[in-house]
């Protein structure tokens, strides 16, 4: 039996979760579903955006399934803590170009790896008089292990080259610290080529040459601002995945938030998600199911009958979840 716990949360998480395991329990795979509280919702009803018992849900299960929370002000994130609990270190986001997908660029393949657990996303703020300070924590353990990440991806998926993004003209003793460990780590890995950039001019080059890139590495922050601008390239938000990867643990979500502007209407595109499936599928070992759901993924954009509006559709959540299940089943 394969536990998973579900943590829908807020706004189209609750829709893209509730198409992710509509996928899951259509696979024959033996799984035990168990749904989670966090983010603004649970905040009014429980005082609390992530209880204890989601964490220990989320810990004792093989893997967990994440919808989007909306942020409440003042108060912790609950993916954040859930990735600090974890220590899901490795933050997976591969970016991929579908044919069928009205986007920039049909030549993108590559895998931004985030570091998941410290830099600006420690959530170290202090506030004296009007002084605000945001603590920004870069250890040598975080960088060599994220760096690790990178490269073992590239071997796994036999890429050329990984990039280093920083900015350790300005940050000189943090990003001085992850630039220096991922050469250290990149010794280990003599057959895969490297280099490292600015993250400003790293902005630049993802719309001027996004196809050059294979292995992306980053802090937490620059991963994430990069995750999001790299969505563009290839046609939204709604079609990129992402795997939360700790040592043993594993947590997929859409790279995606609440979208509280589509929130409740049946249009958000649950591609996101199904493609976080496929990782959780790959990284349970369950690998062909995984490539199954990829497939039928890649077979519907090619096709282009049915697409949500975000895709330039009319189609809903629900037409979408149904049309990549009968696809699955037909393979
Ligand atoms: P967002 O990712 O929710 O939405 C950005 C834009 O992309 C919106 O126009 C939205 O409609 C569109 N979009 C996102 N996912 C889509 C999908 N599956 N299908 C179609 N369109 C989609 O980011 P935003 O608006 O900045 O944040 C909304 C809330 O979500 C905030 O409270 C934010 O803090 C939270 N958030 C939560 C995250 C998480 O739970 N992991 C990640 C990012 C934001
Ligand atoms: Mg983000």
């Amino acid at each position: 039996m394969i536990k998973i716990t579900t943590i829908p949360g807020d706004g189209i998480g609750k829709e893209v979760i509730s198409s992710g395991i509509a996928i899951l329990e259509n696979l024959d795979l033996n799984m035990d579903f168990k749904e989670a509280a966090a983010g603004e919702e649970c905040f009014k009803k429980t005082g609390t955006t992530i209880p204890e018992e989601t964490i220990k849900m989320a810990k004792n299960a093989d893997a967990t399934l994440f919808g989007a929370n909306t942020s409440v002000p003042g108060e912790k994130s609950p993916i954040l803590t859930l990735r600090q609990s974890l220590d899901l270190y490795a933050n997976i986001r591969p970016v991929k170009s579908y044919a069928g997908v009205n986007s920039l660029f049909d030549n993108v393949n590559f895998i931004i790896v985030r570091e998941n657990t410290e830099g600006l996303y420690c959530q170290v703020e202090s506030l004296l008089d009007d002084k605000t300070i945001a603590q920004r924590r870069i250890t040598r353990k975080a960088s060599e292990r994220i760096s690790n990440s990178a490269f073992k991806i590239a071997k796994h998926y036999k890429k050329e080259t990984v990039t280093c993004v920083h900015k350790s003209n300005v940050l000189k003793k943090t990003d001085g610290i992850f630039k220096d460990s991922f050469y250290k780590i990149a010794k280990n890995y003599p057959n895969i080529k490297t280099n490292d950039f600015y993250v400003d001019a790293m902005a630049m080059y993802l719309v001027t040459n996004p196809e050059k890139f294979d292995v992306i590495v980053s802090t937490n922050l620059f991963g994430d601002i990069l995750s999001d601008e790299a969505a563009g390239l290839v046609g939204g938000l709604g079609l990129l995945p992402s795997g939360n990867l700790g040592d043993k643990k594993g947590l997929f979500e859409g790279v995606h938030g609440s979208a509280p502007d589509i929130a409740g209407k049946n249009i958000a595109n649950p591609i996101a998600t199904i493609l976080s499936i496929a990782m959780m599928l790959d990284f349970l070992k369950e690998d062909y199911y995984g490539n199954k759901i990829k497939t039928s993924v890649e077979n519907i954009l090619k096709q282009g009958k049915i697409k949500t509006p975000d895709l330039g559709g009319k189609n809903t959540t629900k037409e979408m979840t149904e049309a990549i299940i009968n696809e699955i089943n037909s393979l």
